[in-house]
């Protein structure tokens, strides 16, 4: 695939040099902005408050598929009375959309494949999506989790809170999640 990562940091560059191992094209901007024309999928991986900028930054974004992972921290509010970012992202851009890798750390993710069980990473979005968002969670070495459509992505942005408290309470570092059949427990 040919990837478009906005954001290169703790997690579009993990993600970028993951992707680029498995064989993918990844290209990578931060806030110098560029084009995206040529992307088969965009990540979209800044804080909450740099979207609306990062989105303004970029051209060739409109009607691409995107994989937006934001997290809202200390109860910010989605951009422009949207019910979460990614709706927010899709209103703006108009494609396929899907929330995910949010609720994974980057710290942990160059080492998730090698985990005895495949660490999950949730995501919810529009079925048009389901493929690449399938195959780019593989390819990070974790097991995609499908929560339902595209308006659950408020529910996936509050579950960060929540994870961030069991991360707390656990007091044993940052923590992966997996969720498991009976006979895999
Ligand atoms: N870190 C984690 O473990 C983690 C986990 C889950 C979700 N998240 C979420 O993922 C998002 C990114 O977090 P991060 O930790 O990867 O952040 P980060 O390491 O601080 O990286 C942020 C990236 O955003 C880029 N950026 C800022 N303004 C931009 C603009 N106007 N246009 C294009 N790019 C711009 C920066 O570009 P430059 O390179 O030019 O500075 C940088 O590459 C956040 O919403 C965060 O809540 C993070």
């Amino acid at each position: 695939m040919n990837i478009t990562t906005i954001g290169r940091g703790s997690i579009g560059g993990t993600l970028a040099r993951l992707w680029t191992a498995a064989g993918h094209q990844v290209t990578t901007l931060g806030r110098e902005g560029g084009d995206a024309s040529s992307a088969d999928v965009v990540l979209l991986a800044v804080r909450h408050a740099d979207i609306p900028a990062a989105l303004a930054g970029v051209t060739g974004l409109e009607g691409k598929t995107v994989i937006e992972a934001s997290n809202r921290l200390d109860g910010e509010a989605p951009h422009e009375g949207h019910a979460s970012n990614a709706e927010y992202v899709k209103a703006v851009l108009g494609g396929p959309t899907a929330k995910a890798f949010n609720l994974n750390f980057g710290k942990l993710l160059e080492g998730a494949a090698e985990a005895p069980s495949r660490p999950d990473n949730i995501w919810v979005g529009d079925d048009a999506t389901r493929a690449v968002v399938e195959q780019l969670t593989h390819d990070a070495g974790l097991q995609p989790r499908h929560g339902g459509p595209l308006d659950r992505a408020g529910t996936q942005e509050a579950f960060a809170a929540m994870y961030m408290a069991i991360v707390k309470d656990a007091d044993a570092g940052l923590l992966y999640y997996r969720f498991a059949p009976p006979q895999g427990i």
